[in-house]
């Protein structure tokens, strides 16, 4: 039987303050640094599709899971994991670890914002003079050479003092917010959510207010729409959308897990999502309207710079173009002032949301004190940060944060985390404890998103994004000449350690662990022979793609193998799918051959999704008009004769509606009040 764990756990003193702190966790350096320059590098306004379905199909359902996760068993990601099944708690340290990763590198960024705070304070006080002014494109190398030369490269030796100090300085910052507890992180947001968006708003109105900004503008939003179809546009999309919404790192898991037992959870997840979204898009019209006005100034000055000269990549868009574009405004100081401080107090609360779950997720395991824990992780976590204030510490800052983004990065853990609490758990459990809570209610059609939808979309990029990989010149480790990569073979290994390490962690005991049987146990066992089908259709399905995966020689064989393997696929899923039907009667359980038999055959849909994309990427190319339009009449009439015959099952076949158990959780809910605060 289900049971509400009820523990004594901190919690946030208010709704106001956990909605701030998940705010502040995911409104970072991802939405000012990040997002204004992935939409500008994939498609400008055609980016925003990807990006808007990545936000809001895959994004807020994802984050409604993790919230009622971490609500329901009042533990942070693993062991949130663990009490769904003992086998799943390496999903969440997965998870836990690459925010890890995270955590080395991001406060290595907010030393640079804490440098260049320092030189514009300084500007200020030497009379509006900025170490990396200049003028024309003359002035763009002075503020390029200023990053890359004088700030990085300050110092002959290895290590760089000079960002290693602020580096020191961010990690006592996140330190002192964090160490007194959640009560006082939701204290602290009040500060560092709502500064950086007036400074923000101040940064936009001036922006908007240039001469020019709309030629900026215009950088921005023009659509591109031959992007959408490239792969890398949509793993750019999702990669951004995890990781601006902090989901998969088992933060969002972490700080549920200490809301008050009443809290809302589905309202909180789209405020939650729509503040992000929010953000970076003005973020975006703030950084481009003013890179605008800077070039119409620069051009009466008869020194033309226009924004394709200025825009770079990641750092550069941050640390170079913009502080040069700030550089030529009146006030320049101040203004540079205002940039960095947002910077900063944008990015905080970020990086110490994640240290905060990681924390959590080792005191929870091992029940050793949070006093200890805190300062031993802090060093460990700064020792790491070492390696990018070395000399080449930028280049390896990019590998990792763009393995992260990568094919085994957050996509991966986010879709494993759908499909096994899809598949191997009652997540109609945790609909239902979310909504008994919440200000709406979600419907059934969450739990399919989040057992078969998004695990398609993110499975298909993951599939499409490895074969890309591995089939790419000279494969994922080797440059074009064949030699290895060394930054890359790096960064691969890391991401693969992770789960090496999450699985060698998850299999240590934990301290105190008392199991929340979800699965009726002990009930009579339904459906082992659909299930048995389901796995050996799901089988045959992967075994087709894998086939076709080799083999991508085109032809009539090839596309009867594809089509053939969708079939199988989707009957493996609904084979799956009526099998966990049935275990959603009181003390029966489904059978594991078909929960093995849905989540094999969920793959295999995305592999064929992949597969097809592949195809008509590259094969495809070559394929008579005819045939291309006999495929097309195929895909739509497959999309049809699935709808029909899911819908005649429906009203023919099963016309009752299905018997719903009610929880234990929701009878007692209102005698047992808030024994968690
Ligand atoms: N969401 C943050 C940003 O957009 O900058 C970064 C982040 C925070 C990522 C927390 C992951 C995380 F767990």
């Amino acid at each position: 039987m289900p049971q509400l764990q009820e523990e004594r756990r901190e919690s946030w003193g208010t709704r106001s303050g956990f909605i701030l702190a998940a705010v502040g966790s995911a409104v970072g350096l991802g939405n000012l640094w990040g997002f204004p320059y992935k939409l500008y590098d994939n498609g400008g306004a055609a980016f925003l599709i990807p990006y808007v379905v990545a936000m809001f199909v895959v994004g807020i359902p994802v984050m409604i899971l993790e919230f009622s996760l971490g609500h329901f068993t009042q533990r942070a990601a693993p062991d949130a994991f663990g009490r769904a099944h003992k086998r799943l708690e390496f999903v969440g340290w997965w998870g836990i670890i690459l925010g890890f990763v995270i955590v080395t590198f991001y406060p290595a960024i907010l030393a640079y914002c804490f440098s260049f705070l320092w030189y514009s304070i300084k500007g200020i006080l030497n009379g509006g003079q900025l170490p990396w002014a200049g003028q024309g494109i003359e002035g763009v190398k002075r503020a390029e050479e200023f990053f890359y030369q004088t700030y990085l490269h300050k110092h002959e030796g290895l290590l760089q003092w000079n960002i290693i100090l602020p580096l020191i300085l961010s990690w006592l910052t996140m330190y002192f917010c964090i160490f007194r507890g959640v009560k006082l992180v939701g204290k602290i947001v009040w500060l560092t959510v709502p500064l950086p968006w007036l400074m923000l708003a101040v940064l936009t109105v001036n922006g908007l207010m240039l001469k020019g900004s709309i030629d900026g503008l215009t950088y921005y939003l023009i659509p591109d729409w031959s992007e959408l179809l490239k792969p890398t546009t949509w793993q750019a999309a999702f990669g951004q959308a995890f990781f601006s919404l902090s989901l998969a790192f088992g933060v969002m898991v972490t700080y549920a897990s200490f809301l008050h037992r009443k809290s809302d959870l589905n309202n909180n997840a789209v405020i939650i999502g729509l503040a992000d979204f929010a953000t970076s898009f003005v973020a975006g019209l703030a950084i481009f309207a003013t890179l605008g006005g800077m070039s119409y100034i620069t051009r009466q000055a008869g020194n033309p710079v226009g924004v394709e000269d200025v825009i770079a990549g990641g750092p550069g868009l941050a640390f170079v173009a913009f502080p040069y574009a700030l550089a030529q405004l009146p006030a320049a100081a101040w203004w540079s002032v205002i940039f960095f401080f947002t910077l900063l107090t944008l990015g905080i609360d970020s990086a110490f949301s994640i240290t905060e779950s990681v924390l959590a997720s080792v005191v929870d395991k091992t029940g050793w004190k949070r006093s200890i824990v805190l300062p031993v992780m802090s060093l460990i976590g700064f020792g790491f940060g070492l390696i990018f204030v070395t000399r080449n510490g930028l280049n390896w800052l990019g590998v990792i944060a763009d393995n992260i983004y990568g094919t085994w990065g957050i996509g991966f853990v986010g879709m494993l985390e759908c499909i096994v609490l899809g598949w191997f758990w009652r997540i109609d459990f945790l609909r239902r404890h979310a909504n008994n809570r919440s200000d709406w209610r979600i419907n059934r059609l969450w739990d399919f998103l989040i057992r078969i939808i998004i695990p398609v979309i993110l499975g298909t990029l993951f599939i499409w994004g490895l074969y890309s990989d591995l089939t790419g010149k000279g494969g994922f480790l080797r440059d074009e000449s064949g030699k290895l990569d060394v930054m890359n073979c790096t960064g691969f290994v890391v991401m693969m350690a992770a789960p090496i390490l999450a699985i060698s962690v998850s299999i240590i005991k934990s301290s105190k662990r008392t199991d929340v049987l979800m699965h009726g146990r002990g009930g009579t066992i339904k459906g082992r022979k659909q299930g048995f089908i389901s796995l050996v259709f799901a089988l045959i399905a992967v075994g087709m793609i894998v086939f076709l995966l080799v083999n991508a020689a085109g032809g009539r064989q090839y596309r009867i193998v594809l089509w053939a393997s969708l079939l199988f696929a989707v009957a493996a899923v609904g084979l799956g799918n009526i099998t966990l039907g049935k275990y959603n009667r009181q003390l029966t359980e489904a059978s594991w051959f078909g929960r093995w038999g849905g989540m094999v055959g969920t793959l295999g849909i995305s592999g064929f999704t992949a597969t097809w994309l592949i195809y008509y990427t590259t094969v495809h190319a070559e394929l008579t008009k005819q045939q291309r339009i006999h495929e097309l009449m195929l895909v739509v009439l497959v999309f049809i004769a699935s709808g029909l015959i899911w819908c005649t099952y429906k009203a023919i076949l099963k016309p009752e509606e299905p018997f719903e158990p009610q929880l234990p959780e929701e009878i007692g809910d209102e005698g047992r009040a808030d024994s968690g605060d």
